[in-house]
């Protein structure tokens, strides 16, 4: 009984306190930034997307310098990034406004080559379907992309070769529920790299929920969606840990980062209701290099009013985990 007793008391510590986390402001960006997604290049450097405008920047972690790197005509945002191949980087554009929302048909899938000294931007493929693409993941088949349509609520294959896209996962668990406090279903797309066989996992904003799937190398379901944990306050982007699978998700509603072991026990790391720092966190990303593997990078689009007018600056954190 005593045993029983402590294990309880133990689990309830572990799960009442936040763990132990040093927060560092890497950049801030002027009042009216939207950051939206990042990635992070093997030499170390940050790959940051602009909703706010349609540009893609690059931001040295340790000194804040910033660039950028790349613009996209023809459109007012940038939102998903993800390395398809060493120094190549698919970006997912659409038009959006902070006031209204998406403008359905008008997402695309870019490349940004970073492997001569000026990055090179190519348009791949109109995404008609789509009303908005959102969260990206390289394809396991090698050949695309994966693309989070959150809007519609589903997840598209986009062949970067043929520039042809498809619906590969469909229903009611990527779609926002009809009362959500976001219209916003699937978002946050990310493959596990643990198994041999694929597992998709990804948040759903509006029904605040983490779960995972597994998938055939084309990216279609190998299996059912399993929640993970629900009960989210607007879960957006995430990162997965290789180590033990857990997850590092940012909460857009309680401006929180919070960790979600792979049982499924969620544990506050950084943030909270009231936090300047962590207003409206979008995306976070592990660092590549020796120095800041257990560091995590979260982007935020900063607090917006009801009309969508900015009232706080966008920022990029470093939080290092122990
Ligand atoms: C997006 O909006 C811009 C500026 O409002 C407009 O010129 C452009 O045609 C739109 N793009 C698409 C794909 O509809
Ligand atoms: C890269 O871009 C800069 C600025 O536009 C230009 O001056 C330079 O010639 C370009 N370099 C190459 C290798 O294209
Ligand atoms: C995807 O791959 C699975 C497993 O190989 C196959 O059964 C299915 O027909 C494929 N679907 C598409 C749309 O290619
Ligand atoms: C946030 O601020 C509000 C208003 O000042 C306060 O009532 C609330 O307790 C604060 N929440 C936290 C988690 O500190």
């Amino acid at each position: 009984m005593v045993v029983t007793l402590s294990a309880l008391l133990l689990a309830a510590l572990s799960s009442a306190h936040a763990a132990s986390v040093t927060v560092r402001e890497v950049a801030s960006f002027p009042v009216g930034t939207w950051l939206e997604n990042l990635a992070v290049r093997a030499n170390g450097q940050l790959l940051v997307t602009h909703l706010d405008v349609p540009e893609l920047w690059s931001l040295d972690p340790l000194t804040g310098h910033s660039v950028r790197l790349a613009q996209f005509p023809g459109v007012t945002s940038a939102l998903g990034i993800a390395e398809i191949a060493h120094d190549v980087f698919a970006v997912a554009t659409a038009n959006y406004s902070t006031a209204t929302g998406a403008t359905p048909g008008t997402s695309a899938v870019w490349t940004v080559d970073l492997r001569a000294a000026n990055a090179t931007v190519t348009k791949i493929a109109d995404v008609p379907q789509a009303g908005i693409l959102n969260g990206i993941v390289p394809s396991p088949d090698g050949r695309g992309i994966l693309a989070a349509d959150s809007v519609v609520g589903a997840v598209y294959r986009v062949d970067l070769h043929t520039g042809k896209s498809s619906t590969v996962l469909s229903g009611t668990a990527y779609e926002a529920p009809a009362n959500a406090v976001l219209p916003l279903g699937v978002n946050g797309v990310h493959i596990s790299s643990r198994s041999s066989s694929p597992t998709l996992y990804f948040t759903n904003t509006g029904a605040g929920f983490f779960a995972r799937v597994a998938i055939h190398q084309n990216g279609t379901a190998a299996g059912d969606v399993e929640v993970v944990k629900d009960g989210l306050e607007l879960p957006d982007d995430f990162a997965l840990a290789t180590s033990d699978g857990s997850a590092v998700v940012t909460l857009n509603q309680v401006r929180s980062l919070i960790t979600i072991s792979a049982h499924g026990e969620r544990v506050q790391v950084a943030g909270g209701s009231n936090s300047t720092d962590f207003a409206t966190p979008t995306a976070v990303q592990f660092g590549r290099t020796l120095f800041d593997r257990t560091t995590v990078y979260v982007t935020t689009g900063g607090v917006r009013d009801a009309t969508g007018s900015a009232l706080t600056s966008a920022k990029v954190l470093a939080v290092a985990l122990n």
